[in-house]
């Protein structure tokens, strides 16, 4: 694969980032996961606004435009033949070149590093059947709405989701779900309403969230942004999560309770179908 580092194209093997590198020593960087479908990018403009904001919250001087970084995405989808996966980018604070908390002087250029990677989209029969998921008690830092490499509770929630025999992980804050360990919750509760937390602290503001909440009103379904608890999920006739990779995901057995009737639900079936049109 070639890979992009502070304004190079270079073979995987080849590309170098400094151990004194903020990102590596604090997680002081931020990152964008953006899904390539039919070798074109999907919800670029939001993945980048949703960057510049995250860069924002941690003042972090961000030095690309949305041009340069929308044209590294291209090079990469092209250089590596692309078709169907995903672009990752990571900006970090860059190498302060020693150990030391405070952030380093603003001549200190950040680091920028992107790749592409190949992965199944749309016919991925895991996502296509429906998942099984657990739930996790929500561990991570109080600020989720920002798109930070501090990752550790996400990889540690879904080993343990592994460990039970599950395909993922839902967080919970004591009673209240708060998100999916790389996805945003959906359920469609009692009332057939369409339900998800509001965008708070504690949750990222996804970008495949955004869209489907959008796609759902234009159809007329009723929707209400508002936390629920475990128990409203456990009894929730249908249960999703979306993101980049996966768009939209039924979940059709937690804490191996079944959901629903236990296979896809007709909305998140609609939603994953109407959402891929919209793209195509
Ligand atoms: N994760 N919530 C969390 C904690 C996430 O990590 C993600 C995405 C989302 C969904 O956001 P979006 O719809 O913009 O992808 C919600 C990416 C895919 C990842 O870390 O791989």
């Amino acid at each position: 694969m070639i890979v992009y580092v502070n304004g190079r194209y270079v073979h995987e093997e080849q590309a170098k980032v400094s151990v004194f590198d903020r990102g590596f020593l604090f997680a002081d960087a931020v990152y964008e996961v953006t899904a390539i479908i039919n070798g074109k990018l999907v919800d670029f403009e939001r993945h980048i606004v949703r960057l510049q904001r995250s860069c924002h919250e941690l003042q972090l001087a961000l030095p690309y435009s949305i041009d340069e970084i929308k044209q590294i995405h291209r090079q990469l989808i092209e250089r590596n033949n692309i078709n169907e996966g995903l672009i990752y980018l990571q900006v970090t604070r860059g190498n302060a070149k020693q150990r030391d908390f405070l952030f380093p002087d603003k001549d200190v250029q950040p680091t920028l590093v992107m790749f592409a990677q190949k992965t199944n989209i749309i016919d991925n029969p895991k996502v296509q059947n429906g998942i099984k998921a657990v739930t996790v008690e929500d561990i991570r830092w109080a600020r989720c709405d920002i798109k930070s490499v501090a990752l550790l509770a996400a990889s540690l929630a879904k080993e343990y989701a592994k460990q039970q025999g599950a395909d993922d992980a839902i967080f919970v804050k004591g009673d209240i779900v708060t998100e999916g360990s790389s996805s945003n919750c959906f359920i469609i509760n009692r009332h057939n309403q369409l339900q998800t937390r509001e965008l708070d602290h504690e949750i990222l503001p996804g970008i495949t969230r955004k869209a489907v909440l959008s796609l759902a009103k234009e159809q007329g379904i009723s929707i209400i942004e508002k936390a629920f608890s475990l128990e409203e999920m456990l009894m929730a006739k249908e249960v999703f999560i979306t993101s980049a990779t996966t768009l939209v995901c039924p979940v059709i057995n937690i804490n191996n309770k079944v959901i629903g009737e236990g296979k896809p639900g007709k909305n998140a079936i609609r939603l994953r179908e109407i959402y891929l049109e919209n793209i195509k």
